[in-house]
This record gives C-alpha cells, structure tokens and sequence, in this order.
C-alpha cells in the first residue's frame, strides 16, 4: 500500500510542505508489526535505510552505505542530510542536499503510547496546562512529544548538546505547523526549530528542519 493513500490529506500536506524546502519525505508501511518481534528494530531500520538509498540513487548517489555515529544518529553521504523513524508498523525518511539544511529530524509516534504519566515526563507545565482535558489528550500530547522527537534528532547531530524535555516548548504555528523553541540558559544558546507535521487516525509523523545559514528561511 502507498502510505501517502492511507491519509491523503495529512500526509501529502506534510509533504508538500517539505518539498517546497527540497526536502524529500518517505514512508513506508512496515507489515507484521509487534513490539516483541526479535529482529525487528534491524528490520525497520534496513528499509528505512532502502527508502533513503533509493532515493539517494535517483539523485546520482549509489549505494550510500548510511552508517551510525557512535552517537546514534545516521552519516550520510557528503553533501547530503536526513533523518530516520521507525515505529507503530511505519517507517519514515527524510532526506534533503545540506547546502539547503544543517540538519533534519523525523519522528513517527503512536498516540496510545502517550499515557498522561509519559506526558507528565516530556511535556512542559505551560504545555500540560494546555492539553485538553477530553479524549483527545493523548493524541494532542503526541503531537508535541513527536515534534520534541524531530527536534532532537535535528539539533543533537550537530549541537550536541540539546537538553532535556522540559528545556523545549513546542508551540503551533498552523493545524500543521510546529515551531520548537529553546531559552537561552547556561551552556546552550536559544534555538527555534520549525517543522511540519501530519496527524491522523492515532499516528503521528513529525519533521524538523534546519536551514543553512544563508539559505532563506522559507515562511512556515
Ligand atoms: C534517539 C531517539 C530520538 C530515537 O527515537 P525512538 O523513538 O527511540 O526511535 P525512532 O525509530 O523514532 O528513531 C530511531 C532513529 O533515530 C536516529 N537516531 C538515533 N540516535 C540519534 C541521535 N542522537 N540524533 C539523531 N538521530 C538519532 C537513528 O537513525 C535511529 O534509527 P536507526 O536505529 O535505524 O539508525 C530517542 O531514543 C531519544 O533518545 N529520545 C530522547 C530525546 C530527548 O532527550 N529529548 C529532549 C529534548 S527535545
């Protein structure tokens, strides 16, 4: 199945809104997904890993090997940048040129994981406060958590030092628009990473992006 058919609204909005930074989304649906399978992380990780190499293929770059730092976020070819997600039977890249973006991040998630003690644990007070009450709360939180998740996997490849849950706010911009913010504190300098992102059914994909300097932020 093309994933992009399951939410024709959601997902191709989100991917729209990448493609006008040049930034390539894809998404897979990962079949027999269970949580205890032995070997499933390898898996998932292969094919988002297959969905980057193809791509990276049609733009002229073969067999990008796509090794882990140490650190645990992916090394991609020179000149090139990208994220990967693999959760909830769905699998996500993003990949884009780095003369455009420093950095991407993206992140599935599924809203049943988000109990209000994991909200109590990544979600902010101002942002606690701001949940709804009802039984959306937990898609709403795994907005935010999804957005927070992008963001790291944007900033800690090249920051390193991102800090911790409660050191980000995430606030909306539009239905489908996220803007991650960090204060100014000792050690880190402010930062405001801007991302999309698609929210159907109780999946979540979330993407941040990074622009490089010199690059002209595109509006939101
Ligand atoms: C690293 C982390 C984001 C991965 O998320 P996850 O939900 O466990 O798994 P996902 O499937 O969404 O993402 C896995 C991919 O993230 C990437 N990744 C792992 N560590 C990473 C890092 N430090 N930076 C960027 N990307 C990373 C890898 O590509 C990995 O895929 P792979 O194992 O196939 O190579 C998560 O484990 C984590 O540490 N979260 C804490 C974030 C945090 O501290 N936030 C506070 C400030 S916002």
């Amino acid at each position: 199945m093309n994933p992009f058919e399951a939410a024709p609204g959601a997902l191709e909005n989100l991917r729209r809104r990448c493609a006008v930074r040049g930034i390539e989304l894809l998404l897979a649906r990962i079949p027999d997904w269970s949580e205890r399978e032995a070997g499933r992380r390898a898996r998932e990780s292969h094919t988002v890993r297959e969905m980057a190499r193809a791509y990276l293929a049609s733009q002229g770059v073969v067999r990008a090997p796509l090794p882990n730092h140490p650190e645990g976020f992916p090394i991609w070819p020179d000149g090139w940048t990208g994220s990967f997600s693999h959760s909830a039977g769905w699998g996500a890249a993003v990949v884009t040129r780095s003369d455009a973006h420093v950095s991407l991040g993206v992140d599935v998630e599924h809203a049943e994981r988000m109990t209000r003690d994991m909200a109590a644990h990544v979600l902010g007070p101002r942002e606690l406060t701001a949940a709804p009450a009802d039984d959306s709360f937990a898609q709403v939180a795994a907005k935010r958590f999804a957005a927070k998740e992008a963001t790291f996997k944007a900033v800690h490849p090249v920051e390193r030092a991102v800090g911790g849950f409660f050191d980000w706010r995430v606030d909306w911009v539009d239905d489908d628009g996220f803007v991650a913010i960090r204060e100014s504190r000792p050690g880190t300098r402010p930062l405001r990473i801007h991302g999309g992102i698609a929210s159907w059914d109780q999946l979540i994909v979330a993407v941040a992006w990074r622009p490089a300097p010199g690059c002209r932020p595109a509006a939101h």
